[in-house]
C-alpha cells in the first residue's frame, strides 16, 4: 500500500483516539470463544479491553466479508486475504476500490495473532490499530471508519451485534476490535508437516523428509524462519535488490539502519500465497530458492546469514516438496473461517 510516513503518524494518532474512546459498561453476551491451539503452540496475547468471544469473532467476521467497509462497496478484507489461499491472495499487487493498485503484496493473515508488528515495515503493534490502514488506504477502502460506523447504524443486524459484543453501537471502536477478534482465530498448525511432528511418521513422504533435513540442519533457513511460526517475528534484509523502491521498516522508523529491512514472513502455508515477498517480485518457490541459493544482491542492510549455497537439483525439489508440505488443508476449508454470507 502505498502509505506515506505521514500516514502511518495518522493511524497512530487516530488509533490513540479510537483506543481512548469511553467504553460504555459491557452488558453484552459474554460467551468466551474456545480457541483450540495446535500443540507446541504459545497462548496468543488478547488485549485487556478485547477478550474472545464468540460475540465478537462472529461480528467480525460479518465484518471481514462485508464490502460495505469500502467506499464504494466493491472490496472486502476478504478481497485480498482469501481463505483458499491461506488468507492471501495470488497477485502482485491487489487492487483495491476503483481497481487502484498498493503498493506491496499482501501477506497471509494465517496465525497473525501471534505477531508483536504487523505490516512488511515489523512497526504497528496492534491489529486494532492495523485496520485502519486499508480502510483509509486509497488504493484499498478509500474510505473512513467514522463513515462505516453510520453506515452500519443503518442495519439492525449489525446493531444488534454490536451490543451483543460489545455493549454499544457498530462504531470505530467496535468495528477495529471485532474485526481484530475474527482474525485471531485464524490459527494454523495442521499440515503434513504438523501431523509428522505429532507423530504420523507416514504423513510426510522421502522427498519431503530430506526437504526438511535440508531446511532445518544444513541451511541458513531457521535463523530467522525458525520456531512454531517459522519466523523470528524480526525484521531483515534478504538480499531482493541493490537499490530498493520500498524503504521497508524505514518508512515508520525514519532510521537509516531499517533501510529496506522487512518483516521476516510465516512460511506456513507457503505453497499457497505465491507470489512472494514484500513486492510479489517472485512468482515461484522454485524462483525464491534460486534467490536464496545466488546469495542475494548486496545491500548495506543484508544479513549476513544470506550466502551462497548449492543444492543438487533433487536437493532443491525436496526443500521445495518440504515448504509445500507446510500447507493446512483444515485450515483452508474450515467452515467457521469462511464467508458467512454465502450460506450454502
Ligand atoms: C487491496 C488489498 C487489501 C485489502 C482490501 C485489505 N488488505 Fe490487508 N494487506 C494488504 C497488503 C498489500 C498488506 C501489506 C501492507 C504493508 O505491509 O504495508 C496487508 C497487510 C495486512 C495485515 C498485516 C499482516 C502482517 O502479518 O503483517 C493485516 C492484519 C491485514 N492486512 C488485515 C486486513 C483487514 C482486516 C482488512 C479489511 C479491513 C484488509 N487487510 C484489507 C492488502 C489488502
Ligand atoms: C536473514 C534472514 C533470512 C534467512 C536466513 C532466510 N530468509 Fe526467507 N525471508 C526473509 C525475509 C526478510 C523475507 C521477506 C523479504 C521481503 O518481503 O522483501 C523472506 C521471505 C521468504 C519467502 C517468501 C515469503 C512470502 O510470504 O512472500 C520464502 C518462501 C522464504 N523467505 C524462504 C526461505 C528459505 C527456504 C530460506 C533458507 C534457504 C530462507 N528463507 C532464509 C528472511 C530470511
Amino acid at each position: 500500500m502505498k502509505m506515506g510516513i505521514n500516514s502511518v503518524g495518522m493511524v497512530l494518532v487516530f488509533a490513540a483516539l479510537v483506543a481512548f474512546s469511553i467504553p460504555v459498561k459491557y452488558k453484552g453476551n459474554i460467551e468466551a470463544y474456545e480457541l483450540t491451539l495446535p500443540a507446541g503452540f504459545p497462548q496468543p496475547i488478547f488485549p485487556e479491553d478485547n477478550a474472545l468471544t464468540q460475540a465478537r469473532v462472529d461480528l467480525g467476521r460479518m465484518l471481514f466479508y462485508d464490502p460495505v467497509m469500502s467506499l464504494d462497496s466493491s472490496v472486502s478484507c476478504a478481497s485480498c486475504h482469501n481463505q483458499s489461499l491461506g488468507f492471501a491472495d495470488n497477485k502482485m499487487i491487489s487492487p483495491g476500490v476503483n481497481g487502484e493498485l498498493a503498493a506491496r503484496n499482501a501477506p497471509t493473515l494465517t496465525n497473525v495473532a501471534y505477531n508483536p508488528t504487523l505490516l512488511f515495515d515489523g512497526f504497528l503493534p496492534t491489529l486494532e490499530m492495523q485496520i485502519l490502514v486499508p480502510i483509509q488506504e486509497h488504493a484499498e477502502f478509500n474510505f473512513n471508519i467514522v463513515e462505516i460506523g453510520k453506515r452500519l447504524k443503518k442495519n439492525p443486524d449489525y446493531i444488534k451485534r454490536s451490543w451483543e459484543a460489545y455493549g454499544r453501537q457498530p462504531d470505530s471502536y467496535v468495528i477495529t476490535r471485532a474485526i481484530s477478534s475474527f482474525e485471531r482465530i485464524l490459527i494454523s498448525g495442521d499440515s503434513r508437516y504438523d501431523q509428522f511432528v505429532n507423530g504420523d511418521k507416514n504423513s510426510l513422504n522421502r522427498s519431503e523428509k530430506r526437504g526438511m533435513n535440508l531446511f532445518f540442519n544444513d541451511l541458513a533457513c531457521t535463523s530467522c524462519h525458525g520456531g512454531f511460526n517459522f519466523t523470528d517475528f524480526s525484521t531483515k534484509n534478504n538480499g531482493l535488490y541493490t537499490i530498493y523502491a520500498d524503504s521497508g521498516r524505514m518508512r515508520a522508523t525514519h532510521l537509516l539502519e531499517d533501510k529496506a529491512v522487512f518483516k521476516v514472513p510465516t512460511l506456513r502455508n507457503i505453497g499457497l500465497t505465491a507470489p512472494y515477498m514484500h513486492d510479489g517480485s517472485i512468482a515461484t518457490l522454485e524462483e525464491v530458492i534460486d534467490h536464496y541459493m545466488s546469495g542475494g544482491k548486496n545491500h548495506p542492510s543484508k544479513s549476513e546469514l544470506i550466502k551462497p549455497f548449492d543444492l543438487t537439483r533433487r536437493q532443491k525439489g525436496d526443500l521445495i516438496a518440504f515448504l509445500r508440505s507446510l500447507t493446512d488443508e483444515s485450515f483452508i476449508s474450515n467452515p467457521a473461517f469462511a464467508n458467512p454470507f454465502n450460506k450454502e
